[in-house]
């Protein structure tokens, strides 16, 4: 896989010309971004059209819980705007993940990624919700729950990683935020890793932020995290 392409920058700002800013100053070597809830309802949707066109990849990050009706409806919507990557919660359970998936067949770029447990949860925080298995163990049921429904992927932390390349397969997207260049102190993930641990324990994709996003030279940090991955 292009290593530009396993780099996906989030773009987690309040407005279009901050994204735009910082889409302009990583020029061609980034190629993929992440839009969250933040940005999509701040700066509205023809911003994803708008990096579609220039020829970036975007990885719609709508966290989608909801019936699944309406999750169908907001995947058909994610595909029509040219979004290669969704996220669906798998907490939702399978109806949601298989109508994500369904709707998700009309675009042949789009692909279903699960959310298992959020990288700032802890095994307590799971607990003050009812789960009484660890994260980790709740991490790969609700991963193999995902893949049985279809999707084509999940997020996961760096740490889970390596537990789920075997019980998903070698296909699998097995995309992970929560990473940092060594002695970044910008991120506040409760299990945290750097990129190169990520893919080297079977990421196929990681997520960055403010990495790039806060640093003095987005584009250098950017490269840094790439290299960091591919020497
Ligand atoms: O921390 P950073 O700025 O690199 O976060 C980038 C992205 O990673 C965020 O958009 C968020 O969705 C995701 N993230 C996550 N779990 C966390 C922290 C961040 O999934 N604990």
């Amino acid at each position: 896989m292009d290593p530009n392409k396993q780099i996906i920058v989030a773009l987690d700002c309040d407005s279009r010309p901050v994204a735009e800013d910082i889409v302009a100053r990583l020029g061609e070597e980034c190629r993929f971004y992440k839009v969250g809830l933040e940005l999509l309802t701040a700066a509205g949707p023809d911003l994803i059209k708008d990096l579609v066109a220039q020829g970036k990849e975007v990885f719609l990050d709508l966290k989608l819980f909801e019936i699944p009706n309406s999750v169908a409806g907001a995947v058909r919507a994610a595909g029509a705007l040219g979004a290669s990557m969704v996220t669906v919660h798998s907490m939702g359970g399978t109806a949601i993940m298989a109508a994500a998936v369904d709707a998700a067949r009309a675009f042949p770029e789009l692909r279903v990624l699960a959310l298992t447990v959020v990288t700032s949860m802890t095994d307590a925080d799971l607990a003050d919700i009812g789960v009484t298995d660890s994260a980790e163990e709740q991490v790969v049921r609700l991963a193999r729950l995902a893949r049985k429904a279809g999707c084509h992927g999940v997020i996961a932390s760096p740490q889970d990683v390596a537990a789920l390349r075997g019980p998903l397969g070698s296909d699998a997207l097995l995309v992970t935020p929560g990473v940092a260049l060594p002695g970044d102190s910008s991120a506040e993930h409760a299990r945290p890793d750097t990129p190169r641990a990520a893919v080297a324990a079977g990421a196929s994709h990681i997520v960055v932020g403010r990495t790039v996003t806060r640093a003095a030279d987005p584009a250098a940090a950017f490269h840094l995290v790439r290299t960091s991955i591919v020497p």
